[in-house]
């Protein structure tokens, strides 16, 4: 069942091609400029005109969330506000009628995801679930919703997961857009056209498994690794962390680039592995400045950069390229080699890759 891979986290790292069109397909008509999600046009007037977007989950979902926060702010202009779930339910958040609560889980089961969408139905709040088990608990408690098609998660650490709700939550920002008029047709066409090529780009980051490999081995034994990003990749950075500490027990933080100087920056020496998220688009120029820092304290920069990169390649000692995509689909290629990397230095110590010590799949307690 783990069809020739060693482990599910492998097999299901490469399944995002598949997973990431199994969600678009059905919903995105590219050649017409639609988009269909049926959960979305029963309640185009709730959802559109929301005075606030409220999103909450846990772990990797709430990275899915944070992505999401700049997608829908930058594209359909609602302001957005990203919780942690466990932290939501017991805030005596201010919420209304007039809120929108999205709801994002891989499971449907969360238990703290699913008493924050209670309290935000208590309140009068319009509860909008994404989710991929289907006719999971929060799937069913929500007002409406919309299902990534990712197919069966197994391994613990959440790879298409992560995006294919980066995929559904696009698709709801671009639609959002659309209806609301903050977006120009040509811009709406062009970003359907850019996600439908996402599955083949992410197929071609998938070719680096082997570069990967050679940089895993080498920074396997680091008791300690950063990731930097900003905009778009911040969360992507949080994420690359995440899947780092779960998987092979390494302490790893992921910090907003520019946040560096406020203190991480007093980590950084000779031994430190920094990962750093530094795509042509979305804040270049500061990014390189921010690994120009990095190598003046002696750090380790991984880059993962653009085709064709020159600055970037010319101070790390590693770069992993991604095809040239629009700003708000990076995050669907530069989490990839996130997910390899973590994958191949949890290999590489012995651990249990799919069933990491101490976490479960789902978490159905507080
Ligand atoms: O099923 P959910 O998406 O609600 O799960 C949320 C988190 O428990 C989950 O993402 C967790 O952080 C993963 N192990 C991350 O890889």
């Amino acid at each position: 069942e783990k069809a020739g891979y060693d482990h599910f986290m492998l097999k299901e790292i490469y399944e995002q091609p598949d997973a990431i069109t199994d969600t678009y397909r059905g919903r995105m008509l590219v050649e017409e400029g639609i988009i269909r999600m049926a959960g979305v046009d029963d309640n185009m007037a709730r959802i559109a005109n929301a005075k606030r977007i409220i999103i909450v989950a846990c772990g990797t979902s709430w990275h899915a969330g944070l992505v999401a926060e700049y997608i829908f702010e930058d594209l359909a202009r609602i302001p957005v506000e990203v919780e942690y779930a466990s932290e939501f339910r017991y805030r005596n958040p201010v919420i209304s009628e007039n809120d929108v609560v999205i709801a994002i889980s891989q499971s449907g089961e969360t238990a703290d995801t699913m008493a924050a969408i209670k309290l935000a139905k208590e309140k009068g709040a319009f509860v909008f679930g994404v989710c991929n088990v289907v006719g999971s608990s929060i799937s069913r408690e929500a007002h409406a919703g919309a299902y990534t098609h990712a197919g069966p998660e197994i391994g613990v650490a959440s790879t298409k997961a992560f995006t294919t709700q980066i995929t559904v939550l696009t698709l709801m920002a671009l639609k959002l857009a659309k209806h609301r008029g903050t977006i120009s047709d040509s811009t709406f066409r062009f970003h359907l056209q850019e996600l439908e090529r996402i599955p083949a780009k992410i197929t071609k980051v998938l070719e680096e498994n082997d570069h990967i490999k050679i940089i895993a081995e080498k920074y396997k034994n680091s008791p300690n690794c950063l990731y930097l990003g900003r905009g778009y990749n911040f969360p992507v950075a949080l994420e690359g962390a995440l899947k780092l500490k779960e998987i092979s027990y390494i302490h790893a933080e992921g910090y907003p680039a520019a946040e560096m100087k406020h203190g991480p920056i007093a980590l950084i020496d000779e031994s430190m592995p920094v990962v750093v998220i530094a795509t042509s688009k979305g804040h270049y120029d500061k990014v390189v400045s921010n690994v120009q820092e990095i190598k003046a304290r002696q750090g380790k920069i991984i880059g993962i950069v653009t085709e064709g990169d020159e600055a970037v390649r010319e101070l790390a000692d590693y770069v992993i390229e991604i095809p040239e995509t629009i700003e708000s689909l990076t995050p669907l290629l530069t989490t990839i080699p996130l997910q390899l990397l973590s994958y191949h230095i949890a290999v590489m110590l012995g651990k249990n890759v799919d069933q990491p010590r101490n976490l479960a799949k789902s978490v159905t307690v507080e």
